[in-house]
């Protein structure tokens, strides 16, 4: 199985809807301007909601070769839920990707497990990827090590979990804009039990085609070596997607 590799830059909540428009445009004029190197990876940006409607109206003027997706999902199609954004709306806005079950949104929002598989199903109802964020923090490494907990993470979110791609992102939550990444060997072996976890769940075949991110302080003079690793299979940006040029960068790991 050929797994398309895939780089993939979360903005958090930095850039309003007229950076956005000047970030996407130098991403795919910095890409173009590389074709004629060897690239493969899919690359896919997550700017805040409000940007959504700019980045979707650029690509689809341009025609850019650039993915966008929300950087969270409510669980409902609609109702009652103030501040909440529907699938439905991200689905609508052509977003091929959610994120879903981002440190960022389990820390300061309290998201469970349980209510981050409800959001991937709501995405997958409506024909959006969701890309499920899982890691241990540095409390969890030194009491359980690397895998256990994002191991019991993906069990939980896939337990339920109906048929449909979806793409893993493995991000330590001590990586996480700390400079201080993993390094290849440890994004590995993770991301390796997390493969087994999604075979024990969804069958040898869903495990093999389904896509795993290293996430945590990812650079362009650090991606050549996560995406050596045979189960690694592209990456989630934070801080260095918020600059085009590096960002080109590391889509064009090779
Ligand atoms: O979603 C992205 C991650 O939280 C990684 O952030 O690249 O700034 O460490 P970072």
């Amino acid at each position: 199985v050929t797994r398309t590799p895939l780089i993939a830059g979360n903005w958090k909540m930095n850039l309003d809807h007229l950076d956005a428009i000047r970030v996407v445009q130098k991403l795919a004029w910095t890409l173009q301007d590389a074709k004629h190197d060897v690239r493969d990876a899919e690359v896919a940006v997550f700017p805040p909601f409000t940007d959504l409607r700019s980045v979707q109206s650029l690509v689809a003027a341009e025609r850019f070769d650039i993915a966008y997706g929300g950087q969270d999902v409510s669980e409902h199609d609609s109702g009652a839920y103030t501040g909440e954004i529907s699938p439905v709306f991200l689905a609508r806005l052509d977003c091929r990707y959610v994120l879903v079950g981002h440190s960022e949104r389990r820390q300061i929002h309290g998201e469970s497990d349980e209510l981050i598989g409800r959001k991937a199903a709501a995405a997958l109802r409506h024909g959006v990827t969701p890309i499920i964020c899982i890691g241990e923090t540095a409390e969890d490494l030194e009491q359980h090590g690397a895998s256990a907990v994002p191991v019991q993470q993906i069990r939980t979110i896939l337990d339920g979990l109906p048929a449909g791609e979806v793409v893993v992102a493995y991000e330590p939550v001590w990586a996480i804009g700390s400079g201080q990444a993993a390094t290849a060997e440890q994004a590995q072996e993770v991301c390796a039990a997390i493969r087994a976890a999604i075979a024990d769940a969804r069958g040898a075949e869903a495990a093999e085609s389904t896509r795993i991110l290293y996430g945590g302080s990812v650079k362009s003079a650090n991606i050549a070596g996560f995406m050596r690793q045979p189960d690694v299979d592209g990456a989630l940006v934070g801080g260095a997607s918020l600059d085009a040029v590096e960002f080109a960068a590391i889509s064009r790991f090779t």
